[in-house]
């Protein structure tokens, strides 16, 4: 597990060594204060993992965040200003993901068809896992749900980067192509075509996820932020609607998974959480793994850390 230091209240650029243009952005503000500070149709991908409005704090290793709204109408009021300065934000071949549960994501979807316009849903992904409690008086809550919605009709999509295993116990025949690879088979019966799908290419996975788990608390990934999101969640999304140098952005980073796999990726990044304590955490991971990068040839973008009390005027109040 990686530590996190105390509070980054000041400016601060870590340098990499790598000479590619302006630094990538780690704030402790508002979002929506960073988001109004910035072009137009900048942005190629945003993905927001918000507090879902639980209605309490959250908590891990004696580091919390508030996540009072458990009220679904103020719950859209308060994250539509981020969602609204997002659309702005977002490229005409730019995504937006917004990750959230059953308590608001129903909400949230009505008001982003109304903001992007229905026909620029893409996908309502459900994201599957059993790590955690469960009650006795229902079916276990085991998935979170991620929406996907498309600035315009011609979004980015690169499902290549993203495939994942085909199923060996497909109903499909296996046999051999005339390279010796093999393929799963199946004829239609109406038609008698034959359609051949080769094995070792592997294929885009459905809209629902079971194969990327909760992280445990013993994760070698984990840190100490709570409702920290697994990287391979996040490698699947940006892999899958960017290309190397894109600018992704995540106004409630937390603990920065969405810029760590970012950085990783090659990918340019804006990050934003309203707690230091947040940033601060986000900071020290991408510091160690921008040195790691660093070592083995390929140093990162700069990082440019930063408490924006130009910008922010405080947490915004629900209203
Ligand atoms: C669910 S957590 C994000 C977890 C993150 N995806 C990760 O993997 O660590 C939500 C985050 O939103 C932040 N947040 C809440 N209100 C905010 C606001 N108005 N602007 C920016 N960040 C905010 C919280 O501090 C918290 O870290």
């Amino acid at each position: 597990m990686v530590g996190c230091a105390s509070r980054m209240l000041n400016q601060q650029t870590i340098q990499f060594g790598a000479d590619v243009g302006p630094p990538d952005q780690l704030v402790a503000a508002d979002c929506v204060d960073v988001q109004r500070s910035l072009a137009d149709a900048s942005v190629d991908l945003v993905y927001i993992d918000p507090p879902f409005g639980t209605g309490k704090t959250q908590s891990n290793q004696g580091r919390s965040y508030p996540d009072a709204r458990n009220n679904p109408d103020a719950f859209v009021e308060w994250l539509a200003p981020c969602l609204i300065e997002s659309h702005r934000l977002l490229r005409a071949t730019g995504s937006l993901f917004v990750h959230l549960d059953y308590r608001s994501v129903h909400y949230i979807k009505v008001y982003l068809d109304t903001l992007f316009g229905r026909s620029r849903f893409i996908n309502e992904l459900i994201w599957c896992y059993s790590v955690g409690g469960k009650s006795k008086r229902r079916f276990a809550r085991k998935h979170d749900t991620i929406l996907w919605y498309g600035k315009s009709a011609d979004y980015a999509f690169y499902p290549e980067h993203v495939h994942v295993p085909r199923k060996p116990s497909s109903h499909m025949r296996v046999v051999m192509d005339e390279n010796g690879e093999p393929v799963q088979e199946k004829t239609d019966r109406k038609t008698g075509k034959v359609y051949r799908y080769p094995v070792n290419r592997g294929k885009i996975p459905e809209d629902w996820w079971t194969d990327i788990e909760l992280l445990n608390r013993s994760d070698k990934e984990r840190v100490a932020w709570p409702t920290q999101k697994p990287t391979r969640l996040l490698e699947r999304i940006i892999k899958g609607t960017t290309q190397p140098g894109d600018l992704v952005a995540d106004w409630f980073s937390g603990s920065g998974t969405t810029a760590v796999v970012a950085q990783r990726e090659g990918r340019r990044f804006i990050a934003t959480d309203v707690e230091p304590d947040a940033v601060s955490c986000a900071r020290d991971r991408l510091a160690v793994q921008g040195q790691r990068l660093a070592a083995e040839g390929s140093p990162p973008p700069d990082l440019h850390c930063l408490a924006n009390t130009d910008l922010s005027s405080g947490p915004r109040q629900e209203s």
